[in-house]
């Protein structure tokens, strides 16, 4: 299949719009990453999601929806607690798990009775959205395992030749996947920090929001997953990833220590920082944590191209969007941290 890549104009939206009306895929741009969308009331082709990403079927898919009206045939009812962070951060990268609606196949949950909402800011997300008039279920469009895409680009190195379009919106804003909340359970459990941070999220409620077990440390042997995305690897490039965190003085030094034994290595840092690592490879982070967030996965994807075998990611402090930086990067490292 030979996979066109369009920047979205009237034209274009109306072929993608036809695409997913006849149960096929689009690659879409999101203010977080791009998506890999398809109608979220047809099983068969949520099921060719799957297929293209090579995604375990036990990981469910999160429906994207361009206007609250498309909620009703979604889910069964609404928690409170959902609608308050609704009012708050919708549109934007926020997704919230509900009680499913009868239109949604289990093939888009994977069998479970919840389904994760969420209402892009995105113009062009929106506009394809309205434009087919159906509910889309759309992973980040990588293959499975792989960093999420923030580029057309990124997506094409991973889809091409498996989807018929990539609607090509340049870079995404955020650069991380949307923050993942629970409703299910009477009080709100993050499941994945994200660009709406727990601070926001406690702040809209008026009440302390938990931290769902597995997201900042891995899961025991068996223990049960409150989000299938949980259990499985994710966002790693081929190098190895090691998180160092301490000091600022500690860090550079057990950095320079063991990559003078590294055949490639290279650190990932922010700009103020790369003067401690001379005669190093060094991948920017940019200036703040919000850019970190928004290089990160350009970093580890641009670390496998030139041939880096070793990453050591600086760490950030946990507050606000360094939730979301560390739980990904920690993730990538597969929770090989070292705390200095
Ligand atoms: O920013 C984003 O959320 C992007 C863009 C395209 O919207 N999408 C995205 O989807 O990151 P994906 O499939 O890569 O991540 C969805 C996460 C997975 O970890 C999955 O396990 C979890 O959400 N999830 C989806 N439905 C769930 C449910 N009913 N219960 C628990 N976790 C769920
Ligand atoms: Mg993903």
């Amino acid at each position: 299949m030979q996979t066109k890549v369009l920047k979205p104009t009237p034209e274009s939206l109306a072929l993608a719009a036809e695409i997913l009306q006849k149960g096929g895929l689009v690659a879409f741009p999101t203010e977080t990453v791009y998506g890999l969308g398809a109608d979220a009331t047809n099983a068969e082709a949520a099921k060719a999601i799957f297929a293209a990403k090579g995604r375990p079927a036990d990981n469910p898919l999160i429906v994207h929806i361009s206007s609250l009206s498309m909620l009703p045939e979604i889910v069964s009812s609404v928690p409170e607690t959902a609608q308050k962070l609704m009012n708050a951060f919708w549109p934007g990268p926020l997704t919230i798990i509900m009680p499913k609606g009868k239109k949604i196949p289990y093939a888009v949950t994977a069998g479970l009775e919840t389904v994760a909402v969420r209402f892009p800011v995105h113009p062009d997300a929106q506009a394809m959205i309205e434009r087919c008039g159906l509910p889309i279920a759309a992973p980040s469009a990588n293959l499975s395992g792989k960093p999420s895409p923030t580029t057309a680009a990124h997506v094409f190195e991973d889809m091409d030749g498996r989807i018929p379009l990539i609607l090509d919106g340049g870079p995404c804003q955020v650069g991380l996947e949307s923050t993942v909340v629970d409703a299910t359970h009477g009080h709100i459990i993050l499941l994945r920090p994200g660009g709406v941070t727990r601070e926001m999220l406690e702040e809209a409620l008026g009440e302390e929001v938990t931290l769902g077990r597995g997201v900042m440390e891995p899961l025991a042997d068996g223990e049960k997953a409150l989000s299938p995305g949980l259990k499985h690897k994710h966002y790693a490039p081929k190098a190895e990833v090691k998180v160092v965190l301490g000091p600022d003085d500690l860090r550079a030094q057990y950095i320079l220590d063991s990559a003078a034994k590294d055949a490639r290595p290279c650190v990932l840092c922010l700009e103020g920082r790369r003067g401690l690592y001379p005669g190093l490879t060094v991948l920017s982070a940019g200036n703040t944590p919000e850019d970190y967030a928004h290089n990160l996965f350009a970093a580890l994807r641009h670390a496998d191209e030139i041939g880096c075998t070793q990453v050591y990611a600086e760490g950030l402090s946990l507050e606000g969007v360094g939730l979301a930086v560390m739980n990904r990067v920690e993730r990538a490292a597969g929770f090989h941290v070292i705390q200095l």
